[in-house]
């Protein structure tokens, strides 16, 4: 068995594990959910989720990850294989290559957008407009959707015309990618993210602390706050609520994502586990709250009012960031520098993560086939360039592809990963692999809460999603989600096959 990589220093791995969570979700998709469901009621089923799902999750993720990746595997097929002896464990494993590389094919394509922007900004290429119409929100805003719909080409059918920069960007952030990848884990991922977090970290305090003292006419980043964080009590008895704030759980701490399990899998057998998991997840929870929560909301509420920045942020992350804040920025005072520092922190945001959800099917070729890490990366690179073109070029095969990997399955798989390690495995050796070489021994009742209350929880959101939310998304046809949804099944089948000659080679290997 070939040597495996292994995290350079506990500061490196934990950058890297922030970097993996802090991504997209916190700066945008937070703040849209929080607004959209009660406000500051939101917090209580967070907090819940967090501290009964999550965390939990997070420790099981990386305690699964470890296991493997001390005896030489480093994503799913091959590690459930080793924790469940029973020929369906690798295939249910195929759920952690296949969810992250399926968010990969359209989390790199939005991530080149910020890059774009970022440069747009700093040079002054987005649109102006004058500031006497910021009263009217729709009239302001107008170029700024114009342009983005310009950028994206995301308004011609039967498909999408992606402007030459968009697409040129998308190419540039590919590129990026690679370089950060093909360096591997320490020289690689772990390299960058001790630059890019402190980085990130410092752009989003200036932006908030720019923010929070805006004030027009209009209105203040304070009524901003006060009203992201109104408790709207009647909202707290509605499931939805519960639903939205265990999937923003979810998909800002990168669970269910086998992500997680990738990186823990270049642990060493007694590095501690359980601390730096805690400490990368209030990492994220940090730049979630605080900082995602005193950036775009109160910066809307601020320009255009608080009905306006209600209405805006029901519109959705897109609109938020790149329609409501380049025109926001456009009208201040440093308002390029404030628009460029804006798109290069959700830049370097997406960048730590697109690499730790690329990284998972790297790790299985390298792992399990043996290959380079150069062939691996490679080869991932190009079928993921290839698989890109359906969100880029296909209408709704981004809303399809994010439904079933980012929203569905993560659930599916999380629970499996629950299931596998504290039932079909044995439940006091995953405690004791959880707790070795820990700086803090877990409380006994996250034994408890592991074994029952998580999978508890992940079975009733799931059923929820099965009964509730499946039936309408599958009424919903049009030709182009059946192609994305012909592809989905074509890639989960291929990677099937993967893991079935990965398997005849371990067999062939043993003997
Ligand atoms: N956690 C990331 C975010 O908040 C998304 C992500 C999920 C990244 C899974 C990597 C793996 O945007």
């Amino acid at each position: 068995m070939a040597q495996r990589e292994h995290w350079g220093s506990r500061i490196g791995l934990i950058l890297a594990m922030a970097g993996n969570a802090v991504g997209l979700g916190n700066f945008l998709r937070f703040p849209t959910q929080a607004a959209q469901n009660g406000g500051g009621v939101f917090m209580i089923p967070y907090m819940i989720s967090l501290l009964l799902i999550a965390i939990p999750l997070m420790w099981v993720e990386w305690g699964i990850g470890r296991y493997g990746g001390v005896r030489g595997h480093g994503t799913t097929p091959a590690i459930f294989g080793l924790l469940w002896r029973n020929p369906l464990a690798r295939y249910i494993g195929v759920l952690g290559l296949f969810v992250p590389f399926v968010v990969a094919c359209y989390y790199v394509y939005i991530e080149s957008w910020t890059l774009g922007y970022a440069l747009f900004a700093l040079f002054g290429k987005l649109p102006q407009v004058a500031a006497e119409s910021a009263g009217s929100s729709e009239a302001y805003l107008k170029p700024f959707k114009d342009f983005l719909l310009q950028y994206t080409g995301m308004g011609t059918q039967p498909f999408y015309h992606p402007s030459l920069a968009a697409y040129f960007f998308f190419l540039v952030t590919m590129f990026l990618n690679y370089l950060i990848l093909v360096r591997g884990i320490s020289g690689g991922i772990e390299k960058f993210a001790k630059l890019a977090m402190p980085i990130l970290f410092g752009l989003a305090i200036i932006l908030m602390m720019r923010v929070i003292t805006l004030e027009t006419p209009y209105g203040s980043a304070v009524q901003g706050l006060n009203f992201l964080w109104e408790p709207k009590w009647h909202e707290l008895g509605n499931p939805k609520v519960w639903l939205a704030a265990a999937g923003q759980v979810f998909f800002t701490l990168s669970l269910g994502f086998g992500a997680i399990i990738t990186y823990a899998s270049y642990l060493k057998r007694n590095d501690d586990l359980t601390l730096s998991a805690l400490t990368a997840s209030s990492l994220n929870e940090f730049a979630e709250v605080v900082l995602g929560g005193s950036i775009a909301i109160p910066a809307a509420a601020a320009f255009f009012g608080v009905a306006a920045a209600q209405i805006i942020a029901a519109s959705g992350a897109f609109n938020l960031a790149f329609v409501s804040l380049p025109a926001i920025f456009a009208n201040l005072p440093a308002g390029h520098l404030l628009g460029f520092f804006w798109f290069i922190l959700l830049f370097f945001a997406g960048i730590t993560s697109s690499v730790a959800i690329t990284q998972p099917v790297i790790a299985f070729l390298e792992d399990e086939f043996g290959l380079s890490r150069k062939k691996a990366v490679t080869l991932t690179m190009l079928i993921l360039f290839a698989l890109a073109h359906l969100p880029i070029l296909l209408p709704k095969a981004l809303d399809e592809m994010d439904f079933w990997a980012g929203t569905f399955l993560v659930v599916v798989f999380a629970l499996c990963e629950v299931v596998i390690f504290f039932w079909a495995f044995d439940p006091s050796a995953a405690w004791r692999e959880i707790n070795r070489g820990g700086f803090i021994k877990l409380p006994r009742i996250f034994f408890f809460i592991m074994r029952y209350v998580t999978p508890f929880f992940l079975a009733l959101i799931m059923g929820w999603w099965f009964f509730q939310e499946l039936p309408g998304y599958l009424r919903e046809t049009s030709p182009t989600i059946w192609i994305t949804r012909g592809a989905l099944v074509a890639i989960f089948l291929a990677l099937c096959g993967l893991v079935y000659l990965s398997g005849k080679k371990e067999k062939a290997h043993e003997r």
